[in-house]
């Protein structure tokens, strides 16, 4: 059994925020009854209804990864009218990002409908490394590269990155790329790590997620997970 929320959220349909909404503003039906109390369980044999959609059909499990562009917001919508991600994906199923990688950031996004996987991917604990590649305005130097090396505090808890290397350095425009891997999902907080040590992102790539990279993806383009993949992603949960 398991809250209703939470269910309507693992669908995929939409976040668990708005399905707290949908249920207490009365769009919910359980097995022809409406709910509008928050707690209620449900199990996999009942049949949900939101918003007259019946949640057991919309169950086809999708798996892409996308080579996100600049200028696309990780997002099921936007008040601003920016683009979205998931403009991106050719498909009829309602399926959102992992995580977020901010407007101006590009590179690898996993999207889906299955929320159980997704939770899994999110989910702190089971310590998956994504790695990054970040254009900085100004130089590295040795003392702030071990600083970042030794972990920093953001917003009050400490984050060490796995790896930290200066990829290169550019005298004459005075920039530097550094490959950054981490292991946590925060919002901005790459950026927040340079910030830290005096240096903006100009430039920001997720080249790698676990084990897929996003090298034979050109911008825009993305691919469907293989069955192995998404194996081996559920295989990370601790
Ligand atoms: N960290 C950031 O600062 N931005 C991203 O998009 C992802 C990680």
């Amino acid at each position: 059994m398991e809250r209703l929320q939470k269910v309507i959220a693992n669908s995929g349909y939409t976040s668990r925020r708005k399905a707290e909404e949908l249920i207490k503003n009365g769009y919910v039906y359980v097995n022809g009854k409406l709910i509008t109390e928050l707690g209620t369980k449900v199990n996999s044999n009942d049949e949900i209804m939101v918003e007259g959609v019946n949640l057991n059909k919309i169950s086809k499990k999708e798996y892409y990864m996308l080579n996100k562009p600049r200028g696309y917001i990780c997002s099921l919508d936007d008040e601003k009218g920016r683009n979205i991600v998931t403009e991106l994906i050719d498909t009829k199923e309602r399926i959102y990002p992992v995580g977020r990688l901010d407007y101006d950031t590009t590179g690898l996004l996993i999207l889906t409908n299955d929320g159980n996987l997704a939770n899994i991917l999110m989910h702190p604990s089971n310590d998956i490394t994504k790695t990054y590649i970040a254009k900085l305005e100004g130089i590295l130097t040795m003392e702030e590269y071990f600083r970042l090396k030794d972990g920093i505090v953001i917003d009050g808890v400490k984050c060490v990155p796995k790896k930290v290397k200066i990829r290169k350095k550019t005298l004459e425009t005075n920039t530097c790329m550094v490959e950054i891997s981490i292991v946590e999902g925060r919002n901005h907080i790459i950026k927040k790590l340079f910030a830290s040590v005096n240096h903006s992102v100009i430039k920001l790539k997720r080249e790698s997620f676990a084990f897929l990279s996003v090298k034979n993806l050109k911008s825009k383009e993305y691919r469907e997970l293989t069955r192995e993949e998404v194996k081996k992603l559920y295989a990370l949960k601790k």
